[in-house]
């Protein structure tokens, strides 16, 4: 077990739709076993491969009195958004010291495979949903930053370029 290093904006890792997983062998056991360590380490809720440097699409996450939790999602499809949203305060550990608020899909359903290859799929409702949301958006190359309405992304930038953040 190993706290790996987390990649930061501006890490072109962050910018790549990542592969997807085709061996389910002790190295990915062994991968998600880092990412959840890495996860709690840092004190985060969720984490993407890429977020660590790995181009793999994996995805954990550990909501407090989740039941699934700890949770690995291999290869993870949303296959339904609600169309009910709610407007939820964000992180990152790759945007360490910023949150911003963003619109969320209430419920989401989403297809996974476990670690011993096995397809699964599970309902998620708030904050559980929320994050599920951020981290299939991470394996995609997609960032919170995407999400922001407009102004909020000018804040950012602003905010970025004059430092008045630290990456
Ligand atoms: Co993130």
């Amino acid at each position: 077990m190993a706290v790996l290093e987390i990649c930061k904006y501006p890490n072109p890792i962050l910018k790549k739709k990542l592969s997807l997983v085709t061996n389910f062998n002790s190295n990915l056991k062994k991968i998600v076993q880092d990412m959840i360590e890495t996860m709690h380490a840092y004190n985060g809720i969720g984490l993407a491969a890429n977020q660590v440097g790995i181009d793999a699409r994996i995805v954990v996450i550990d909501i407090k009195n989740e039941k699934n939790c700890p949770l690995a999602l291999i290869n993870p499809e949303i296959t339904y958004f609600s169309k009910e949203k709610s407007r939820v305060e964000e992180g990152c550990l790759s945007f360490p010291g910023y949150f911003e608020k963003v619109y969320r899909s209430k419920t989401v359903k989403v297809t996974y495979f476990d670690l011993n290859g096995k397809k699964q799929e599970i309902v998620a409702e708030g904050l559980f949903s929320q994050a599920i949301q951020h981290e299939v958006d991470h394996i995609n190359g997609i960032t919170f930053v995407t999400r922001m309405a407009i102004l909020k992304k000018i804040k950012f930038f602003l905010n970025y370029h004059l430092r008045k953040i630290k990456f």
